[in-house]
């Protein structure tokens, strides 16, 4: 017996009003060749979230708790780190990787529904084709990264700042405008930091479930660049500029939503839980030389906006002189490296997505 479910949505839910115009296309046949190859790999290469992954060996906790990473903070090499017992450092682990993977989580819960609003918004067959297969891949990452954050600890809220990315990308009413907001900055988003924290991790579940993700984001970005680096040298100078505009804007609440005031407060607040006063854990990495360079090194927050976005946003004609200007302005307003080491070399994206995923060297 099926239980009484209500129509209505229920107070554990988001609401947010969805703008697209549903575009039935008679041309059958394939007219972007790129786009239908890239669907007939996503078709070939799924897999089975359940079935495929090693999920009877549970968690290794001292691989993971001696492997994970916090947005980038490689934390372990501290000497702080070194005074805390076994235990704690588990504890400390398990509740940040938690709270990290849980915006993950939110994020690919947005992917499946955007991939969902691209199969009716886009205008051409192999586009439809496409993101239909991605919105299969969506449903799983939701199904993974669920599972392995209910093993380490629980679902976190979603960051009030990603929600807002989401929710502008859902609301986006072109094609175009979606396309930009999902595959190019969140998957961009995604693909890199699924890279980082792969390449990092020793623990077996974790390193296997992120392989077969980053395989699948790796698809859904090259869907993203191919797409639109096709049709963004049809449109006019107004609806390119307008196109930047909201990678900008998407790429600025991203950097907010990674590690903001708020997202280091979030993170500290899972000390406390552990048991560790966030008090010490400043002080102590005040006092720890190096950190700043292997921050400085790693690019911090903005690692997937200078590592990833912006090369993108170029390769697809989305990064005029405007545009630039915007993100060194931005830059000059964060800490850190100056803004003119990041415009004044933009990193070459990679040639194969799918390779890079697993090669391990350091991004850019
Ligand atoms: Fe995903
Ligand atoms: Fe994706």
């Amino acid at each position: 017996m099926l239980p009484h479910l209500s129509s209505k949505p229920s107070e554990a839910t988001h609401q947010v009003r969805a703008a697209l115009d549903a575009v039935f296309s008679w041309s059958y046949s394939s007219e972007i060749d790129a786009l239908r190859s890239l669907y007939a790999k996503g078709l070939d290469r799924q897999w089975n979230a359940m079935r495929d992954l090693p999920w009877e060996g549970g968690i290794d906790r001292s691989a993971f708790a001696s492997s994970f990473t916090m947005g980038g903070f490689p934390i372990q090499e501290t000497d702080f780190w070194k005074t805390l017992g076994p235990d704690t450092q588990w504890d400390v682990a398990r509740r940040g990787s938690a709270f990290m993977l849980s915006n993950f989580l939110h994020g690919e819960q947005g992917a499946l529904m955007v991939a969902s609003q691209l199969v009716n918004a886009v205008p051409h067959m192999d586009g439809k084709f496409y993101a239909a297969t991605q919105t299969l891949d969506e449903a799983r990452h939701v199904e993974v990264f669920a599972a392995y954050i209910e093993k380490l600890d629980h679902i976190y809220p979603i960051a009030p700042s990603l929600q807002k990315l989401l929710d502008a990308t859902l609301g986006g009413d072109d094609w175009c405008t979606k396309c930009v907001g999902m595959q190019i900055v969140v998957e961009g988003l995604a693909l890199f930091s699924f890279r980082d924290m792969r390449n990092a991790t020793n623990e077996p579940l974790l390193k296997q479930l992120l392989t077969y993700v980053g395989r699948d984001e790796a698809r859904h970005t090259a869907y993203g660049i191919k797409y639109l680096g096709s049709v963004v040298p049809t449109l006019s100078p107004a609806e390119v500029a307008a196109l930047e505009d909201f990678a900008f804007e998407a790429a600025r609440m991203l950097l907010d939503s990674r590690s903001g005031p708020t997202m280091r407060g979030a993170v500290l607040e899972r000390w406390k839980e552990a048991g560790v006063d966030p008090a010490d854990v400043m002080a102590a990495l005040a006092k720890e030389s190096g950190m700043a360079r292997i921050v400085a090194k790693m690019g911090g927050r903005r690692g997937p906006v200078s590592g990833f976005v912006i090369p993108t946003l170029q390769a697809i004609g989305l990064l005029s002189d405007r545009i630039q200007g915007h993100f060194r302005d931005m830059f000059d307003h964060m800490q850190g490296i100056g803004a003119q080491d990041i415009m004044g070399s933009i990193v070459a994206l990679p040639e194969d997505l799918d390779a890079w995923i697993e090669d391990g060297a350091p991004a850019g």
